[in-house]
């Protein structure tokens, strides 16, 4: 069900308790707002009600609200870019919809109409457009999400959902920089399992992977590293999609591979444009690319056969985040990366590759002026 949206109904109520802007450099990931949000109420009955801007503002919810008890809610990442020109632009914004959409409808939230939402999500960003940094590594992460709104502990579709989209100014994901980070592969615990929901963007497919992520933090990695099965398939690194550069043992053919979107692999934006850019520009170079099951061992064996040429994560926010080494049984596995370099040649490419397209540098189609 593609539910309709008017955005010629959109009120604007503006804030008259501007906030101060923070220095670029003092920016941490998701700390900070913009003045306004975006909100839209749907009910069984009327469908999406007139969607409304307002100051930015708590939510009042009863505490019965089935999102609080069986996890209602799915979101989405994507960026606005501010150009040279001083334009606002998103990076494939469509892409977003689409997997919202998905999610939505996973767990029984209503669909929407994507492009009325751009249209939507273009207006606040155009009025919060002076909480942009200009400055290259920097944007504006834009969070929709999607909630079940229904006040009842009945475990059914809710009869009522809130769609909203706030906006936090954001410089490079990782406090540190565009360093090498390094992994601990996950053995103890899965993401996500056939027939399961791990390609979709809900909210409980994130809260269950804390724990990982800390144990691996403990012993000193920035991120885990997802396997599953006892063949130990490389899945995904933290919140991110993986990419590993390797060289055939036979031929010496470079090849870039990635999981297949098998149902465990959420759909990555980045993913997919790491994928199309590769393609595009480094096949008629002689570089093969895959998406294809690979495992922890292989990647081993390629390893200490110096087979690995680098590995990188892939994912909206962090964008690219090369990876130096993973624990894994006991040992460490060097991913190509020499002891003084912070980023290899691939992921520095896709890297700059992605950012002229989202920077408006050159003209592209993902790139979308609001
Ligand atoms: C991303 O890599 O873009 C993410 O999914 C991270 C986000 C959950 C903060």
């Amino acid at each position: 069900r593609l539910l309709e949206i008017d955005p010629t109904r959109l009120s604007i109520t503006k804030t008259t308790t501007p906030k101060e802007l923070l220095a670029p450099k003092d920016l941490i990931f998701g700390h900070t707002f913009t003045d306004h949000m975006l909100s839209l109420e749907w009910t069984a009955s009327d469908g999406w009600l007139a969607p409304r801007i307002t100051p930015y503002q708590n939510l009042s919810l009863d505490p019965a609200t089935c999102v609080f008890h069986y996890a209602f809610t799915a979101f989405e990442g994507m960026k606005a870019y501010k150009d040279s020109k001083g334009q606002c632009r998103i990076f494939r914004p469509d892409r977003n919809m689409r997997r919202l959409n998905k999610s939505a409808a996973r767990i029984a939230l209503p669909a929407f109409d994507g492009n009325a939402f751009i249209d939507l999500i273009g207006k606040l960003v155009k009025l919060d457009n002076h909480f942009i940094p200009s400055e290259r590594g920097y944007s504006l992460y834009l969070r929709p999400t999607i909630i079940g709104t229904q006040r009842t502990l009945g475990v059914g579709p809710p009869g009522s959902a809130l769609l909203y989209v706030i906006a936090s100014p954001v410089g490079p994901y990782y406090p540190t920089g565009f360093k090498a980070v390094s992994l601990e592969a996950t053995d103890y615990a899965v993401r996500a399992w056939p027939g399961g929901v791990g390609d979709m963007k809900l909210g409980a497919n994130y809260a269950p992977c804390i724990v990982p992520q800390m144990q691996a933090a403990s012993r000193g990695f920035h991120q885990n590293l997802w396997l599953f099965g006892e063949e130990e398939y490389i899945t995904e690194v933290g919140t991110m999609n993986l990419f590993v550069a390797v060289k055939d043992p036979q031929t010496g053919e470079k090849e870039l591979i990635t999981a297949p979107l098998d149902g465990t692999i959420l759909e990555g934006v980045t993913r997919d444009s790491v994928l199309e850019l590769a393609r595009e520009r480094l096949v008629p170079k002689g570089w093969k690319v895959s998406e294809r099951k690979y495992t922890m061992a292989e990647l081993a064996k390629a390893a200490e056969e110096d087979r690995v040429l680098e590995v990188f994560g892939s994912g909206t926010a962090a964008v690219i985040s090369p990876v130096r080494k993973i624990s894994w049984k006991g040992n460490l596995v060097q991913c190509g990366l020499p002891d003084d370099v912070e980023v290899g040649p691939i992921a520095q490419q896709m890297k700059d590759w992605i950012e002229e397209i989202q920077y408006g540098d050159i003209d592209h189609p993902w790139s979308v002026v609001v």
